[in-house]
């Protein structure tokens, strides 16, 4: 029989491209979004690449009745929870809407979960829950702090989590801490579409690349790192969902619940993510330098170890692949 897996928040970036994954893998998705964040034909998109059509609820995870009325018309063994409002600088400019949707969220989905039965989840948590740390490559036992209210409802988020499977064993939940996802479906059907400007540093170079802004602003070059600009941990979409479908068969398989990072282990400078975008593109894309922005912090990369001891979890895509597949996605779209 086809195991059934809640899919919250499965139209948007990231729970686009897991849906594909998780259907590649025999998993059966059942898709609850509200749309607040992802274009509407996203399903059409999804039936396309995966040749079946898509079971979706437009409504809001925080909706009780919505809830219990999915686990009664699907018998769902497992849920991955994305929905979710997550633009940092939003968030301190909305902070109770952000725990509201995040948190009462979460809470609404586990305790529809624990009605139907179904303790096993697989929550999107994030690296901004390490705040600014200092060393790196970040384990998952650093000290977690939050410096900005979307963190503060991830860690808290965590911490619920922790907290429902210390009082109820039945638990089994995968906590992954995301580091910075970009990158396409190899399809070109799928990809990162901000609605708004672009919080992400691949996104903004698309739109550079599409001609919509003059130049990247890179905010500081004189960072203790190689060339001076911020090194992240960029994983390809397509690995990080491929992440969330040997999470999945880990608690399928009765394993235990876990934390782990999902990213590569390798930073990539502002400068250096640049110039790949420009070998994507065919082009030198221009750039301006800014001043630092306050909060960011020179590198910030994960320790990749523990994914790959407990889940045999390893990143395999290039930066160069990560760009092209961007690129693909965002050149195909803007000529509709
Ligand atoms: N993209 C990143 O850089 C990143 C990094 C770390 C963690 N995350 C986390 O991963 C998850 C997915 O992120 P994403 O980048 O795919 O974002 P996204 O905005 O593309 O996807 C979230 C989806 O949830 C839906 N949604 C929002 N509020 C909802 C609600 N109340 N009810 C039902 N659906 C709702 C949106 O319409 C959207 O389709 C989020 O939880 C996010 O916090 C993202």
């Amino acid at each position: 029989m086809v195991d059934h897996v809640l899919l919250t928040g499965g139209a948007g970036y990231i729970g686009s491209h897991t849906f594909v994954a998780l259907r590649a893998a025999g998993f059966e998705p059942v898709v609850l979004d509200d749309f607040s964040n992802a274009r509407d034909d996203v399903p059409e998109r999804l039936a396309l690449i995966t040749g079946a059509p898509v079971t979706i609820y437009r409504g809001d995870v925080r909706d009780r009745v919505l809830l219990a009325r999915i686990f009664g018309e699907h018998s769902i063994r497992a849920a991955v929870h994305f929905a979710a409002l997550k633009a940092v600088g939003e968030s301190v400019a909305r902070p109770l809407d952000y725990i509201d949707v995040n948190v009462t969220g979460l809470v609404a989905l586990m305790q529809a979960m624990a009605a139907a039965g179904c303790f096993r989840l697989v929550f999107s948590s994030t690296a901004t829950v390490y705040g600014e740390p200092e060393t790196w490559p970040i384990p998952e036992d650093a000290p977690r702090r939050y410096t900005s209210p979307y963190a503060f409802t991830k860690l808290t988020c965590e911490q619920i989590i922790e907290q429902a499977a210390v009082a109820d064993p039945r638990w089994a939940c995968a906590t992954l801490r995301y580091f910075n996802p970009v990158g396409a479906h190899s399809s070109a059907l799928i990809g990162e579409d901000p609605q708004d400007i672009p919080n992400n540093l691949v996104p903004y170079i698309a739109e550079v690349a599409m001609g919509k802004r003059a130049a990247l602003n890179v905010f500081g070059n004189d960072y203790d790192t190689p060339d001076g600009t911020g090194l992240r941990d960029y994983i390809h979409v397509e690995d990080l969902a491929r992440g969330h479908v040997v999470a999945l068969d880990h608690l399928m398989g009765g394993g235990a619940g876990l934390t782990v990072n999902l990213g590569t282990g390798r930073g990539t400078s502002v400068m250096e993510m640049l110039v790949a975008y420009g070998r994507a593109v065919g082009r030198d894309l221009p750039h301006v330098v800014a001043p630092r922005r306050p909060g960011d912090v020179p590198v910030l990369v994960a320790d990749p170890g523990r994914a790959e001891r407990l889940l045999g979890f390893r990143a395999e895509r290039t930066v160069d692949e990560m760009c092209a597949s961007s690129w693909a996605f965002v050149s195909r779209r803007g000529n509709g």
